[in-house]
């Protein structure tokens, strides 16, 4: 089997040349964010209206968009860079298209993953980031600012129609395997717990902020879900922007676990 992967800003060793990639459903995503912070309007999808949620503070330094490999490129994904769906993704559909993955109940440590979903209305804030969780985040963003560092969410809730949204067009520029979004009810982001910071690319890493996140995020309760070199057991390509909410209490915990945190949460 064989795996789609987009190369992102940076690279990883072993990876191909570092390229951009801009997916359709990243453009679109992209234009509707963008609308939403002009107009101030609640962003949302052609097909469910789910709202991005809007804690910005400062200026955005990074193009608003959801995640999904960002800018543009004419190189199709390796199939040869990425790993394979280690984390079991299915690999034959239902006759009827049905997701038959394990269905996880609709909790803050919920494991969900590319094996694991929940169901299609669950949503802990709802249609929002839960109010812990933006709490959270707030705290830490002051946190980070008294070092002169610019957290912004440019991502936060996504409903089960706007995921469908941009994983069906990552599968459509890069192939069944891909392995930058998640299917539709398998996305951490549909909890309300979940954020991309700043922007999609995997040098947000090598950014003071991206450095920043990676070392403290976890005193705040947030913790990086596909950190880089753990392909193999995420199913995801490292996401140095992406941070899940789970309390600092389960943060430190999963810290000190040496696993992943979809085999964490899976584990408990
Ligand atoms: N990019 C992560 C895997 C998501 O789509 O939720
Ligand atoms: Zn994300």
């Amino acid at each position: 089997m064989t795996s789609g992967v987009s190369t992102r800003t940076g690279g990883r060793p072993g990876s191909p040349p570092a390229l951009f990639i801009l997916s359709v459903a990243t453009l679109a995503a992209s234009l509707v964010l963008f609308t939403a912070l002009v107009t101030g309007a609640a962003c949302g999808s052609g097909g469910g209206g789910d709202p991005f949620t809007a804690i910005s503070v400062g200026t955005a330094t990074a193009t608003p968009s959801p995640d999904a490999p960002t800018a543009t490129s004419t190189a199709t994904p390796s199939p040869t860079a990425a790993p394979t769906t280690p984390a079991g993704r299915a690999e034959t559909p239902a006759p009827n298209g049905e997701d038959t993955s394990p269905r996880v109940a609709c909790t803050l440590l919920a494991p969900v993953d590319q094996t694991r979903r929940v169901a299609r209305d669950c949503t802990l804030g709802g249609g929002g980031l839960t109010a812990e969780t933006a709490a959270a985040f707030e705290r830490m963003r002051a946190e980070a600012a008294k070092e002169g560092l610019t957290l912004v969410i440019i991502s936060g809730y996504r409903g089960f129609d706007s995921q469908k949204q941009i994983y069906d067009g990552d599968v459509a520029a890069f192939g069944p395997n891909q392995n930058v979004s998640a299917k539709p009810g398998h996305s951490e982001h549909q909890l309300g717990t979940t954020v991309d910071i700043n922007e999609i690319a995997e040098s947000f890493g090598e950014t003071a902020e991206g450095k920043w996140l990676a070392k403290n995020s976890v005193k705040f309760g947030f913790v990086m879900s596909y950190p880089p070199g753990r392909e193999a057991q995420t199913g995801y390509a490292y996401e140095p922007w992406h941070f899940r909410y789970i309390g600092p209490d389960t943060a430190a915990a999963y810290q000190t676990s040496g696993t992943t945190l979809n085999r964490f949460l899976a584990g408990r």
